[in-house]
């Protein structure tokens, strides 16, 4: 795919249909956003450091479609997806004087993404938004699909809403200036629709993943766009995650587990999502439904990305047992039993429960 020709994927709900669409120096364009329901307000949900970089950006562009384009811009910080800074949107929305019209676009990472969907799921019971996601991370994985949400002290994206976006702006560009750390932590989602989905896309990974860490513009859009593809087919089959989606968790039941257990923060989600992949591929391996050679070139991979592959010591006590009692409040588990997303062979994944026993060997 060439980085300079738009490229547009449509995940198809009926009439909750929309597209992504794809490419460069789209977020300060006009013409991007035409095709959106006009308003007399638009509110652009940031946060501090985004917005030094973008918010003018959009600003502008948005401008020449709604005669008020208002924005509030949010502490920057995983720590900070919480009902406190939720409220801060609501704030801002009745503050000034805004309508069920007013249009809300989310311009940042999956934090951002998330508290601005379920502020637009919940203000008015229901305003139209826009997702401008401007991390790797978000651009192949959080902004599309309608899962939005905040943190609970006791469980991660524990409340929240499928709520779907009118839009979703995927300007590469902006990931120019993501800080290293960041851009290998949306690489763990990117691996993740590999293993479960396409090992074709899995070859490709591996042999372009020194490419995206360079940066190559080719690369990420190619990673960009065949990730959102994957995620619309899944998401397209099974909105609400009532079975198919929940493949797309593979690596999160360890992975939301070490970012609660550590503190929302400590470690990035995407790292955490990448450990939760080697854990899970790990328990997969034991159950006997993969070879370990197939664990042990995921966890290569994994580790090249720049990521972590040994769950952190979440107590010093009983650390399994901390594992498995964070994990059975994942949204997942059923009466209290874990079901793990797991590998049932390359390129196909199951949902399935595991041993206690089994899970606290390789915790
Ligand atoms: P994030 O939103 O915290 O962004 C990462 C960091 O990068 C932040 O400090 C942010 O300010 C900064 N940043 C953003 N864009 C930048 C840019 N272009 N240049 C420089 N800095 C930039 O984290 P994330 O990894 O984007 O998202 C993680 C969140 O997404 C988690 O809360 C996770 O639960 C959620 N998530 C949701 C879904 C979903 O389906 N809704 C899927 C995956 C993850
Ligand atoms: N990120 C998992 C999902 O969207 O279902």
């Amino acid at each position: 795919m060439n980085s300079h020709t738009p490229q547009t994927i449509t995940i198809d709900l009926a009439d909750r249909s929309y597209p992504i669409v794809i490419g460069s120096g789209l977020l300060g364009q006009p013409q991007t956003y035409a095709d959106l329901p006009n308003a007399s307000r638009a509110l652009i949900v940031t946060n501090n450091t985004v917005a030094l970089l973008y918010l003018q950006r959009l600003r502008g562009a948005l401008l020449s479609k709604y005669p008020q384009v208002l924005e509030v811009v949010l502490p920057d910080g995983e720590q900070h997806k919480t009902w406190q800074t939720l409220n801060l949107i609501f704030d801002a929305l009745l503050g000034q004087g805004c309508d069920r019209k007013t249009v809300l676009f989310a311009l940042g990472g999956g934090v951002v993404g998330d508290m601005t969907g379920f502020a637009a799921a919940s203000f008015m019971r229901g305003v139209p938004f826009v997702q401008v996601p401007t991390t790797l991370l978000a651009q192949v994985d959080s902004s599309v699909g309608g899962k939005t949400g905040i943190n609970h002290p006791l469980g991660k994206n524990m409340i929240g809403a499928f709520y779907q976006p009118q839009l979703v702006v995927c300007d590469l560009d902006t990931l120019r200036t993501l800080p290293p750390r960041e851009l290998s932590a949306g690489l763990a989602e990117v691996i993740k629709y590999g293993p479960i989905a396409d090992l074709a896309f899995l070859d490709w990974i591996e042999a372009n993943l020194d490419a995206m860490l360079a940066r190559d513009p080719a690369a990420l859009a190619h990673a960009v766009k065949r990730s959102c593809e994957i995620k619309a087919w899944v998401v397209g089959q099974d909105e609400r995650e009532a079975g198919l989606r929940a493949i797309l968790n593979f690596g999160h039941t360890f992975g939301h587990a070490i970012e609660a257990g550590l503190g929302y923060g400590e470690w990035l989600h995407g790292e955490a999502v990448g450990c939760g992949m080697v854990l899970a591929a790990e328990l997969s391996c034991r159950l006997g439904l993969v070879d370990r050679a197939f664990v042990k070139r995921l966890t290569a991979l994994i580790a090249r990305a720049g990521l972590p592959v040994r769950g952190p010591q979440l107590s010093a006590e009983d650390n399994a047992g901390r594992y498995l009692a964070l994990m059975r409040l994942d949204k997942k588990a059923e009466a209290g039993e874990i079901r793990f997303v797991l590998i049932d062979g390359p390129g196909r994944a199951v949902v399935r429960a595991a041993p206690d026993s089994m899970v606290r060997e390789i915790t």
